[in-house]
């Protein structure tokens, strides 16, 4: 057996807004997190996969989900070992990250060609072993960085960043399922159709407006589109009391604003600051002893994807 080994990357995510209405072909805005998940791949004669330093049975959906990848990529089988560096399960696009990551080292070590379109329908393919239906927007932010208008139709568009953007994340809940919060937001809309519709229609707008004030380096605005963002999903049950905490803290240790990012149910809050609040949102959190992350999303941030 070689020892020819590689390791590859990929970002994590946060979604600024449209997390839910994006899975209904409306647009989500979201920025690729400078924390993630690196992978190491090896020839070997029989496929496993690894997640620090834990090897998972053969029949755990992540070892059929690289099999898929193998299958997309044609490779022969490999062993592969995953490090994560962020997060797991809260809302902050592991899953996709560990594809994207997974999908870059086996086609780096046997030498395949991964163009952006064979990474993302990988990533798709792991994904929908754990999501049912996932609208990509996390795969789409770990293979490309920066930040993104993302739909599930039209794909990825880079979006600029006007001003360095400051945002404050905090894990508020336990871990939760996206695909049974997926679950939870189509029941809501089979009891009525109709009011669904003009909560996806609220949505878009406030996606759209969020997009020009990132571009344009309104954060106040993004702050008080974020929070009607947040009232929305409250609508839609996906909240919590941890989350509603984490929220009015960051509010009042002088956010902008603040919402739930990701399925819900748990998970993960995000916070709008600016340079002087951000570190005084991550305090006020950490009093209540939540797991905090503090991201500068600037013009910069490149959407090239991270070396393979
Ligand atoms: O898996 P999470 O928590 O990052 O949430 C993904 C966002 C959803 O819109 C809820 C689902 C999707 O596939 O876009």
């Amino acid at each position: 057996m070689s020892q020819t080994t590689n390791t590859s990357t990929a970002n994590g995510k946060v979604i600024v807004c449209g997390e839910h209405s994006v899975v209904y072909g409306r647009d989500a805005l979201a920025a690729a997190l400078p924390c993630g998940v690196e992978a190491r791949a090896v020839r070997a004669d029989t496929s496993t996969l690894s997640i620090d330093g834990r090897r998972l049975k053969p029949d755990e959906p992540a070892v059929t989900a690289l099999a898929c990848i193998a299958q997309t990529l044609k490779t022969p089988p490999c062993a592969v070992d995953v490090t994560l560096r962020m997060p797991v399960g809260v809302g902050l696009g592991a899953s996709a990250a560990m594809a994207v990551a997974v999908t870059r080292a086996v086609a780096t070590l046997y030498e395949r060609g991964c163009d952006q379109e064979t990474l993302l329908r990988a990533a798709h393919l792991w994904e929908s072993e754990f999501h049912g239906t996932p609208s990509g927007v996390d795969a789409a932010c770990a293979a490309l960085g920066g930040c993104l208008l993302y739909n599930r139709h039209r794909g990825p568009v880079a979006t600029t960043v006007g001003r360095p953007l400051y945002l404050a994340i905090a894990v508020a809940g336990p871990a939760s399922s996206t695909k049974a919060m997926v679950a939870r937001v189509a029941a809501i809309r089979e009891r009525d159709h109709r009011q669904f519709e003009l909560a996806l229609d609220h949505l878009q707008t406030i996606v759209q407006s969020a997009q020009r004030a990132v571009a344009s380096g309104a954060h106040a605005e993004l702050g008080a589109l974020v929070d009607e963002n947040h009232r929305l999903l409250v609508n839609w049950q996906l909240s919590t009391p941890a989350i509603e905490q984490a929220c009015s803290v960051a509010r009042t240790a002088g956010a902008y604003g603040a919402k739930l990012t990701g399925a819900g149910g748990g998970g993960c809050v995000l916070a709008v600051g600016d340079a002087h609040t951000q570190p005084l949102i991550a305090r006020a959190w950490e009093q209540l002893e939540l797991q905090t992350l503090s991201v500068c999303i600037d013009a910069t941030s490149s959407n090239d994807p991270p070396q393979g």
